[in-house]
């Protein structure tokens, strides 16, 4: 199994030490157009091996496609991070270019590969890469929700005092501040639902920092995250990698599903060796029905900018 991860930033690097950590995976490329960059990122994580016990092969290179050939899946974490105070939606002026470039330049040496976007603004970037490629939507596959997922699951198990490994819960919607769509009614611990045991004003701060998971950390860091968008794309690569036909919220072309189309948003998907197996359609009530399309409205309204751009 060859996985690629274009971009050798904090998130792609993160991506590629889970991916080899996991131990799935005979070989990682790791690709960055900064020279040597990723050789001395891929040098650095395989002087873990040895401590961390794993034998994924992670090469590095700088800028050269033909290293990626043949690769089973790729992850596109290139393009710029946003700094505080910026909406995710404000990076497409310049990433939209290089997910378009990155994206032809994998399809080229991989006809085959299933696609991993996690460039944002994410959703957008999945819906370009789908439009413009003409591959199976089965194989363009948007990272947001797993990551936001795992923040939500996260904020319960802090407010409940326990593992976030109690918790089941899911995201849908975008992958943006006003777009997430934290399910708070179906989120249980061991299948208590949450509502049994916390507050309403709970449940609405539990939500609130959910949407805003990313631009907290992005103001304490100074740029966006990374451990928690790395084991995001780790979990999705080892669920397709291993066929392990796992449910994730994932950004993924819609064609009715939810009554919408033409757009990319996060919706639960089984994963599988084909990529998205199936698209789980569960029953929302009227207020998640509610905001899932008013999220949908801002994912359209950032897909127009791809239009004004003329990129799709
Ligand atoms: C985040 O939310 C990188 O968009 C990503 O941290």
């Amino acid at each position: 199994m060859k996985i690629t991860v274009v971009g050798a930033g904090a998130v792609g690097a993160s991506s590629a030490e889970y991916i080899a950590i996991k131990n799935f995976a005979s070989e990682v490329v790791l690709l960055d157009i900064k020279e040597n960059f990723a050789e001395g990122k891929a040098m650095d994580l395989m002087q873990t091996s040895s401590l961390n016990s794993f034998d994924t092969k992670i090469i590095g290179c700088t800028n050269d496609y033909s290293n990626t050939k043949n690769s089973d899946i790729a992850v596109i974490t290139s393009g710029i991070p946003r700094k505080p105070g910026m909406s995710r939606e404000e990076l497409i002026g310049i990433n939209a270019k290089i997910v378009k470039e990155v994206s032809d330049e994998l399809i080229r040496f991989s006809p085959n590969v299933i696609l991993i976007i996690v460039s944002n603004p994410m959703d957008t970037m999945t819906y370009l890469a789908y439009k413009t490629l003409g591959i199976e939507k089965r194989r363009v596959i948007g990272m947001g929700g797993a990551l936001d997922s795992a923040r939500f699951k996260y904020r319960i198990s802090e407010a409940l005092s326990c593992p976030s490994s109690d918790i089941s819960a899911m995201v849908i919607g975008a992958h943006s501040d006003k777009g997430m769509v934290p399910l708070t009614r179906l989120a249980t611990r061991n299948s208590i639902p949450i509502n049994q045991m916390l507050s309403h004003e709970t449940i609405e701060k539990i939500r609130h920092e959910t949407k805003v998971g990313g631009a907290t950390l992005t103001s304490m860091l100074g740029t966006s995250a990374w451990y928690a968008p790395g084991a995001a794309v780790s979990s999705i690569v080892h669920a397709i990698a291993c066929d392990q036909r796992k449910i994730f919220p994932c950004s993924v072309f819609l064609d009715g599903e939810y009554g919408l189309s033409d757009i990319a948003i996060g919706v639960p998907v089984v994963l599988g060796k084909n990529g998205i197996e199936r698209i789980c359609e569960i029953e929302l009530d009227k207020i998640e029905k509610n905001m899932l399309s008013e999220s949908a409205s801002g994912v359209n309204k950032t897909n127009e900018i791809l239009k004004e751009m003329k990129i799709i």
